[in-house]
């Protein structure tokens, strides 16, 4: 595989990043890591509860320092939050610091996957779809840019995208 320090997944919520990242992780025993669950972990509050205390500016914050930390390592395989490409100082260290994976999702898929979701602050409104339109308008030129590899992954289940990017990795 690639001699890149780190595997690093990227993409909006609902493509699956956890779901395949852990599968690839085993597939290449890298240490898997979820920033948005070490970011849980390191504040012993969930994201909802960052977001209701401090924002999505705080909760920025907490992601940034953990990104940059996580990111100074290697032999990982390092499943990002949606949000993460936001932050120019990530976008930095996630494009020196491995190889990129985008994990696209259309935004009929997303809604789909999310239908019944209740821990992304971003989403709990009525207008769901709209914000999902949003994001991606601003987001996806973002990560495109940092991609060294897409996957589509509205047709695959976890099992399948992770036997894909095998193929491609
Ligand atoms: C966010 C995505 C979430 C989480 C937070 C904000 C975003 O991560 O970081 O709710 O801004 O898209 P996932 O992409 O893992 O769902």
């Amino acid at each position: 595989m690639n001699p890149a320090p780190n595997l690093i997944l990227i993409g909006p919520m609902g493509a699956g990043k956890t779901c395949i990242g852990r599968r690839l992780a085993e597939r290449f025993t890298l240490d898997f890591v979820d920033a948005d669950q070490a970011i849980v972990e390191a504040a012993g509050a969930s994201i909802a509860t960052i977001f209701e205390l401090s924002g999505e500016a705080g909760f920025r914050q907490h992601e940034r320092q953990m990104l940059q930390g996580l990111l100074a390592g290697r032999g990982q395989l390092i499943s990002t939050g949606g949000g993460a490409v936001l932050d120019a100082d990530n976008r930095q260290a996630i494009a020196t610091r491995g190889f990129v994976v985008y994990l696209r999702v259309s935004v009929a898929a997303q809604l789909e996957r999310l239908a019944r979701d209740r821990t992304r602050p971003l989403l709990q409104r009525p207008d769901r779809e709209q914000v999902l339109l949003d994001m991606a308008a601003v987001r996806d030129p973002l990560y495109q840019s940092l991609a060294d590899l897409t996957l589509d992954t509205d047709l695959y289940t976890p099992a399948e995208a992770t036997a894909q990017l095998v193929l491609r990795l």
